[in-house]
């Protein structure tokens, strides 16, 4: 039985939502891997790319989210089988929505392994520090960390309480109230480690590197990665916004929150950068450490700057919070299921999908030691819940949106819930029928590695196969609209 029938909560302030959205979209993803990615791919003229995919991919499909969630008001399998019953198609569009569910809480089950790094690194420098000398020995710190299951247990288990005990709440007095402080908080901890960064002597180099537009070393390696992190980081895909989007209250403007997450999300990566690679190049490091780079290259270079400790903690809880405000929304898709499908009260729902989400992530967990070699094709399960996730339910799930939107749905739904003015409106319905899924399926190709897609020599196909879509698509929309209108 549903319990739909009630009206749905919403979120009670006017920043809420935007607050809620912005803290799922920061997280790991813009502070440790956009610094990186930007210094591996170009620095500059991959920021260019990237800011063109999260506008021109990112912020129509987070307009298609929020406005599915707002329009079915239910969690991402409850949501979008109501728009679908509303405009007369099959139910096997609600996939769709499992998908997106079940993303979620898949990535958060590999998620909350390296947030937990990222607790025990705060308790580190709680007490007293990490020392070493050299980058050995901050290797020597890490493996340590991960090698003993009881303590990376611990670690993720904290962070899997963390996350069940806010979202146990309830979204008013556990999601909303939580990112009230903590996003703030957030800011103006990454505000002070820049300023911090200016005294280090590695702030003009840093400027340098994350923004000097080299279009030379753009690879197209380089385009697909800035596509896919587009996704990722707006936390698209996964059941996080448009769960977030039904608590919505229909006077916001959908299209004016995406703008503003897409934008609150990419200023904290671009921060993120700016405080981060002063420290690595004032000791001389390697800015393309990779996963390394914040856990062992940088405690390295906090310590041999004043205040090192201090600012090393500052950092290690500015990385807690963001990691907290991303876990709390990849599970509440299934939370918000749970209580409308299964009867449940919202910590009943929040300790029964913690246990399951603490099995899952013990497997991943046990992958940094004892559960090592107990890989499936050379993955263990930690990489196989991540390849399985960004590589193909993101990119499958998004498909699905935009396809859901731009053809399967009727046009009154979304001009309805975005309310634009038609111009707008008609550049939203153009890419998410052709710009985002010829996008998506280009990254899916080159992601599975069916086919290395190079833009600089295969753009002629695209453009070709983008202007077939756009005939094809314009020749049988009106046949579409006309018989989902006709029901
Ligand atoms: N956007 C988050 C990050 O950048 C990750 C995330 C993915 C959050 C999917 C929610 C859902 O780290």
């Amino acid at each position: 039985m549903t319990t739909s029938q009630q009206p749905r909560v919403q979120w009670q302030g006017r920043w809420s939502f935007l607050l809620a959205a912005t803290g799922s979209a920061v997280g790991l993803g813009n502070i440790w891997k956009f610094p990186y990615i930007t210094g591996e791919f170009g620095g500059g003229a991959f920021v260019l790319v990237y800011l063109m995919c999260i506008f021109a991919v990112g912020v129509p499909v987070m307009m298609t989210e929020i406005s599915l969630g707002r329009r079915g008001r239910g969690s991402p399998v409850d949501a979008v089988r109501r728009v679908v019953n509303e405009s007369g198609r099959g139910s096997m569009w609600s996939l769709v929505g499992w998908m997106a569910m079940i993303c979620g809480f898949m990535i958060l089950s590999f998620y909350v392994v390296v947030a937990g790094w990222s607790f025990a690194y705060v308790w580190k420098m709680l007490t007293g520090g990490i020392s070493g000398t050299g980058v050995d020995d901050m290797v020597a710190v890490f493996t340590a960390n991960n090698q003993n299951p009881l303590n990376l247990g611990f670690w993720s288990t904290l962070v899997t309480v963390a996350t069940m005990f806010i979202v146990g709440k309830g979204v008013q007095k556990g999601i909303e109230r939580s990112v009230s402080w903590m996003m703030p908080g957030l800011v103006l901890m990454l505000l002070l480690l820049i300023i911090y960064g200016l005294f280090s002597g590695g702030f003009i180099e840093t400027v340098r590197f994350l923004f000097a537009f080299d279009a030379g070393s753009l690879s197209s390696a380089g385009m697909l990665a800035a596509l896919g992190h587009a996704f990722f980081t707006l936390s698209l895909a996964s059941g996080a916004i448009l769960t977030y989007g039904s608590y919505l209250p229909k006077s916001a403007s959908i299209g004016r929150t995406a703008i503003g997450v897409a934008i609150a999300d990419t200023i904290v990566a671009l921060m993120a950068g700016l405080a981060i690679f002063p420290a690595i190049f004032a000791n001389g490091m390697d800015p393309g450490e990779g996963p390394g780079l914040i856990f062992m290259s940088l405690p390295l270079a906090f310590q041999s700057m004043p205040f090192g400790t201090l600012f090393g903690l500052l950092f290690f809880i500015m990385l807690s919070m963001a990691a907290l405000t991303s876990s709390i929304s990849m599970i509440e898709a299934t939370l918000s299921w749970l209580c409308d499908n299964k009867g449940l009260s919202r910590p009943q729902a929040a300790w029964s999908a913690g246990i399951v989400l603490w099995l899952v992530s013990t497997l991943a967990m046990l992958s940094f030691n004892i559960g090592a070699d107990w890989t499936l094709l050379g993955k263990n399960f930690f990489d196989w819940l991540d390849y399985l996730t960004s590589r193909l339910l993101m990119p499958l799930g998004g498909l699905g949106m935009v396809v859901l939107a731009g053809f399967v749905l009727k046009n009154e739904t979304f001009r309805d819930e975005l309310s634009l003015p038609p111009s707008l409106y008609a550049v939203w319905l153009f890419m998410v029928r052709y710009v985002s899924p010829l996008g998506i399926v280009v990254i899916f190709i080159n992601a599975l590695g069916l086919y290395q897609v190079t833009i600089t020599a295969d753009w002629p196909w695209l453009l070709g196969i983008l202007v077939v879509m756009v005939v094809a698509g314009e020749a049988l929309s009106p046949r579409i609209g006309r018989a989902s209108a006709a029901r």
